[in-house]
């Protein structure tokens, strides 16, 4: 385990080992003396800043990035101002592409300024060839490049920085490997994203996340409940499994395991009080996953279920593998099993050749359904998949109409929604100090919805009972109640 190594004592006179994880540990030691000699030479510490772009995998990664900077000796910091800085990509959307190449102009101004600077670009959009590319010819003062696969390499990649004077690039196309028992640090101290599976294998034809991210790899059930029981003795008391689709974990194990049988053996760890996951996909969720969500003391009542579109058409064409009738038909069963369940979901409008009836469609399931909320995109032309080539894109200034139309209806419901547990008493996890009044502090139920609690900071990371005396909107105002 990494937290019993002494990096200051490997010896660095001998070639670097050639197995995983202890490679990594030897170059954590050797850029660890880099570190320090450089901050000697400028008489004060090594700061880095990690800008984390996209969704939680990216941000347990980030984390990643961060315990392995720590170690070496850098100093974490807020803003750019740093001495290294790293951005954590995300493609999903060309957007979020755009916002890297803006900010990578600031960077530039920043580096003038602190020749000695390094600037670092990771996560997805580095697997695209395009990108890297651009990144080679227009962007010439980034120092490291690298890419999903590889970032448990980090400290290695960070010493051949060190090392040459130009760009260092490493990307991966794809890899079957997952590398254990490397620094993470965590964001905080009472709850921790923990990585299930890796990649995807289900090409949704809009979808750029299986190019970026690789085949699907579930990681040993093992190490998973190990890290947990780790994270558990150090605090934490709930944890978030995360995969890009949980309802398909342990296919591919040497002995397989379903989602729904890992949720059990998870459950039996003492000192755990909740479990979250995502995210789901709804062409498998089995029954034997309903029965469990219905049976487990902590499970969350959440449930984030990406419909995508209401149209079995659409869904056809986006390779989603279940009609409206059959993801209403779950929705019915899943309520069934979890009466209070909360629902969540994302959805996709301008889909190519989505019709007026299409979106309607999507409309009506969204009604039916009733979802607390929705995260609401309109449709990205990634390039490189399927949907992409197709003839019948969607003219901007219908899909923008669509869009206000579906938000409003989202909106509608979900202030309808909010408020069903006004007057009663829940359990909340306090997470922090309330952003604008420090007399405040914040927590979830386990329905995820969110609660302001007069209190201070020897709240946060526990698990109270809370009277929810108030509903304001999307969040609750409430007190503390007996027996916490
Ligand atoms: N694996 C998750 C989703 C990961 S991406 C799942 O299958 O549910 C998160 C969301 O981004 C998706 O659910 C989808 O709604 C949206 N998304 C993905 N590709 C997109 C694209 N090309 N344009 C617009 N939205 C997209
Ligand atoms: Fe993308 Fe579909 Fe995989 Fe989700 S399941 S990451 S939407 S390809
Ligand atoms: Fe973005 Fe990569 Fe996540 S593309 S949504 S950060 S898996």
């Amino acid at each position: 385990m990494y937290e019993n190594i002494d990096f200051d004592n490997i010896d660095l006179t001998q070639n670097p080992p050639q197995e995983e994880p202890d490679r990594q540990y030897y170059y954590i030691a050797k850029a660890r003396q880099y570190v320090q000699e450089k901050s000697r030479k400028k008489g004060r510490p090594l700061t880095f800043c990690v800008n984390t772009f996209g969704c939680q995998m990216n941000a347990r990664d980030s984390e990643k990035l961060i315990g392995i900077l720590e170690q070496i000796g850098y100093v974490k910091k807020e803003t750019e101002d740093a001495d290294f800085v790293i951005y954590n990509t995300c493609t999903v959307r060309e957007n979020a592409n755009n916002k890297v190449y803006g900010r990578l102009g600031y960077l530039h101004s920043q580096k003038k300024k602190n020749p000695d600077m390094m600037i670092g670009l990771c996560g997805c959009m580095m697997q695209e060839p395009e990108v890297v590319e651009k990144i080679r010819t227009s962007y010439r003062f980034v120092d490291l490049v690298f890419g999903t696969h590889n970032i448990y390499k980090f400290a290695e990649l960070i010493v051949a920085a060190f090392e040459s004077k130009g760009m260092i690039v490493d990307i991966w196309k794809d890899t079957d490997k997952i590398v254990e028992d490397l620094p993470v640090e965590r964001k905080y101290t009472f709850k921790s994203g923990v990585n299930i599976m890796f990649g995807c294998n289900n090409f949704c034809s809009y979808c750029i996340v299986p190019y970026v991210r690789g085949r699907e790899r579930s990681r040993d059930p093992k190490d998973i409940i190990r890290e947990i029981e780790r994270l558990v003795a150090d605090g934490v008391v709930e944890v978030m499994l995360l995969g890009q689709n949980v309802n398909s974990y342990g296919k591919n194990l040497e002995h397989p395991m379903t989602f729904a049988q890992l949720l059990e053996e998870v459950e039996k760890i003492d000192g755990l009080e909740r479990i979250r996951f995502m995210t789901s996909h709804p062409k498998d969720l089995s029954d034997e996953l309903i029965e469990v969500l219905g049976k487990s003391k902590k499970i969350c009542k959440h449930l984030h279920l990406p419909l995508q579109s209401g149209s079995s058409r659409i869904l056809k064409e986006m390779n989603r593998h279940y009609t409206k009738e059959q993801y209403l038909e779950l929705v019915k069963k899943i309520r069934a099993a979890v009466p209070d369940i909360a629902l969540t979901t994302d959805i996709i409008v301008g889909f190519p050749g989505e019709t007026e009836e299409d979106f309607l469609e999507t409309m009506e399931v969204v009604k039916e359904v009733q979802y607390d909320s929705a995260f609401t995109f309109i449709y990205s032309k990634r390039t490189g998949t399927p949907a992409a080539t197709k003839e019948d894109q969607v003219s901007p200034e219908v899909v923008k109409d669509r869009f206000d139309r579906l938000l409003h209806v989202v909106q509608e419901i979900g202030s309808q929604k909010a408020g069903a547990l006004q007057g009663t008493v829940q359990k909340v996890l306090i997470e922090e100090i309330n952003a604008q009044d420090e007399h405040l502090v914040t927590g979830r139920l386990s329905n995820n919805s969110v609660v302001h609690v007069p209190g201070g900071a020897d709240l946060i990371g526990k698990i109270v009972n809370v009277s929810l005396d108030e509903c304001k909107g999307f969040y609750y105002l409430g007190t503390l109640a007996e027996g916490r």
